[in-house]
C-alpha cells in the first residue's frame, strides 16, 4: 500500500457535523456586523514578506519565527498571511477606499508557525474587524459594544475585558527611555530573548510569557503614567463610555499585545475556560499604520477573534441546534426499474416547486429496507417512497421518520403544494 498522507502538523480538517457548527458561527456574526453596517473585504491569502515586516514589526514573535515565507519561482518573497489587519490596510490604500470613513470585515485562514497546543494551531482562523478615518473613543466602544454583544448572542458567560492605553509615539518614547534604564538595572534577572528585546524593542520585554520573567515586568515603570493629556481623555471616555452600557472591564497596564502597531486603545476579551490560549479576541487602534504603509495619515482602530476558540467555548446545546441544518427534511427512496429511471426528474421538479427544500436522493440502488435504513441515518424528518406501483397509480408514498405515522399516498401531480404543510405538521410531531 501507498504510504499515507496526513495533513501538515497544527493545520486541521473540519469534518461535518463541525463544519455545521462553523457555518452556523460565521453567519451569526455576519448578520450581527451587517446589522451594524460593516462591509466585507477579501484579500489574498498570500503577501509580500514586506507587508507584515513593516506593519507587525521586525523584532516580534509573528515575524521573527512565526510566518512561513518563502521565495516563490520569480525570487519574490512571499509569506501566508499571520493576521489580516495589515493586509487590510494595504488594500484599502491600494483602491482608495480611505478618502472616507469606512467599517470593513473579513474572515479567513490566518498562518503562524506556533507550536501547536489546545487553542493554538498553524491554520487558524479569524474574523476581523477593522475601521478607518475615525478618531475619537466612540468608535472604540462601539466596537467593543459590539464584541459584547455577540458574546450575550452566542451564549458565551465567562468571558472577562481587559484594556490598556498605549499612548502616541511621543508618549511611548519617553516611556521607553524609563523602561530601558530600569531593564538594564535588571539585566542580569532577564533571559536571553529579552535581552535581545532590551536593546531592539524593549517594549516587547513587556510582553514575555516566560514565568520567571513576570515579577520582573511587574516592577516595571507602567506606560500609563507617560500619557499625556489628550491620550489620557481618549482613555478616560472609552472607560466612561464602557460604565454607560454597563459593560465590565478591567484596566490592565501591562496589556501590550504582540504587534508593533498599535497605539491608545487595546484590548482583550479573555476566559479562563480555554486553558493557556484564552484570548478570544483582541485589538485596538493603530492611527499610525496606514502612513508607515504609504497611505495619507488616517487613524483606524480593529480587532480580530479566533473561530476555533470561540467554537469552544460556545455552549454545546447551541451547537447541536446548528446541526439540525444538517438533516434533510426528506430522502426520497425508488425501488424498480420506472421509479428509479424518474427518481432524480421528480426530485429537480419538486426543488423548483420549493426552494427552501432539504431534499436527499437515494443514489446507487438497492432494497427497500436498505434504502430505508438509510434514510433513517440521514436524520431526515420523512422519507417520500416511489416504487413502480405508485408510479403506475400517479402517486408517491410519504413516510414520517421521526414520528409515530403510518405511511400514506399522495398525488404526484400535486406533490408541490402539499408536500410543506405535511412536512410542518410532521416536524411538529416529532419524538
Ligand atoms: P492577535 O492577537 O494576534 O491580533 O490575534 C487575534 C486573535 O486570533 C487571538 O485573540 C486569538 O483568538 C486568535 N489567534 C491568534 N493566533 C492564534 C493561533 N495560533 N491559533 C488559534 N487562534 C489564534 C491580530 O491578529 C490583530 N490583527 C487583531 C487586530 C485587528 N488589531 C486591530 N485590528
Amino acid at each position: 500500500m501507498a504510504e499515507q498522507l496526513r495533513a501538515v502538523r497544527g493545520m486541521h480538517d473540519i469534518l461535518p457535523p463541525t463544519s455545521a457548527h462553523w457555518a452556523w458561527l460565521e453567519r451569526q456574526v455576519y448578520d450581527l456586523l451587517t446589522a451594524y453596517g460593516y462591509r466585507e473585504l477579501r484579500t489574498p491569502l498570500l503577501e509580500s514578506s514586506a507587508l507584515f515586516q513593516r506593519s507587525i514589526g521586525e523584532v516580534t514573535d509573528i515575524v521573527e519565527k512565526e510566518m512561513y515565507s518563502f521565495a516563490d519561482r520569480g525570487g519574490d518573497d512571499l509569506s501566508l498571511r499571520p493576521e489580516g489587519t495589515a493586509s487590510c490596510v494595504r488594500a484599502a490604500i491600494e483602491h482608495g477606499l480611505l478618502n472616507q470613513p469606512q467599517r470593513l470585515w473579513y474572515q479567513g485562514a490566518m498562518f503562524r508557525r506556533e507550536r501547536p497546543q489546545r487553542g493554538r494551531y498553524r491554520q487558524f482562523h479569524q474574523i476581523g474587524v477593522e475601521t478607518f478615518g475615525l478618531t475619537g473613543p466612540d468608535i472604540d466602544l462601539e466596537l467593543i459594544l459590539l464584541t459584547h454583544r455577540l458574546w450575550q448572542q452566542l451564549g458565551l458567560s465567562a468571558v472577562r475585558l481587559e484594556i490598556n492605553s498605549l499612548g502616541d509615539s511621543h508618549e511611548r518614547v519617553r516611556y521607553r527611555a524609563d523602561l530601558l534604564s530600569y531593564l538594564e538595572q535588571h539585566q542580569d534577572a532577564l533571559d536571553e530573548d529579552s535581552q535581545r528585546r532590551m536593546v531592539t524593542n524593549p517594549l516587547r520585554v513587556l510582553d514575555s510569557k516566560n514565568p520567571a520573567m513576570q515579577s520582573l515586568i511587574a516592577g516595571a515603570p507602567t506606560l500609563l503614567d507617560y500619557l499625556g493629556e489628550e491620550s489620557k481623555a481618549h482613555f478616560a471616555a472609552l472607560c466612561a463610555g464602557l460604565d454607560r452600557a454597563e459593560v465590565a472591564y478591567q484596566i490592565n497596564p501591562r496589556l501590550v499585545r504582540g504587534l508593533d502597531y498599535y497605539n491608545r486603545t487595546v484590548f482583550e476579551w479573555i476566559t479562563a475556560s480555554l486553558g493557556a490560549q484564552g484570548t478570544i479576541c483582541a485589538g485596538g487602534r493603530y492611527d499610525g499604520l496606514v502612513e508607515q504603509l504609504g497611505g495619507r495619515p488616517t487613524p483606524a482602530v480593529g480587532f480580530a477573534m479566533g473561530l476555533e476558540r470561540l467554537l469552544e467555548l460556545i455552549p454545546k446545546a447551541q451547537l447541536h441546534h446548528a446541526e439540525r441544518a444538517l438533516h434533510p427534511d426528506l430522502y426520497l427512496i425508488a425501488v424498480g426499474a420506472k421509479a428509479e429511471a424518474e427518481a432524480l426528474v421528480l426530485a429537480e421538479r419538486l426543488r423548483s416547486q420549493c426552494p427552501t427544500l432539504q431534499l436527499l436522493c437515494h443514489c446507487g440502488g438497492g432494497s427497500f429496507k436498505s434504502q430505508f435504513k438509510k434514510a433513517d441515518r440521514s436524520g431526515a424528518t420523512a422519507a417520500l417512497v416511489l416504487g413502480d406501483q405508485e408510479l403506475a397509480a400517479g402517486t408517491i408514498g410519504y413516510k414520517p421518520l421521526r414520528a409515530d405515522a403510518q405511511q400514506q399516498p399522495l398525488a404526484l401531480a400535486s406533490l408541490g403544494e402539499t408536500l410543506p404543510a405535511l412536512l410542518k405538521s410532521t416536524q411538529k410531531d416529532e419524538i
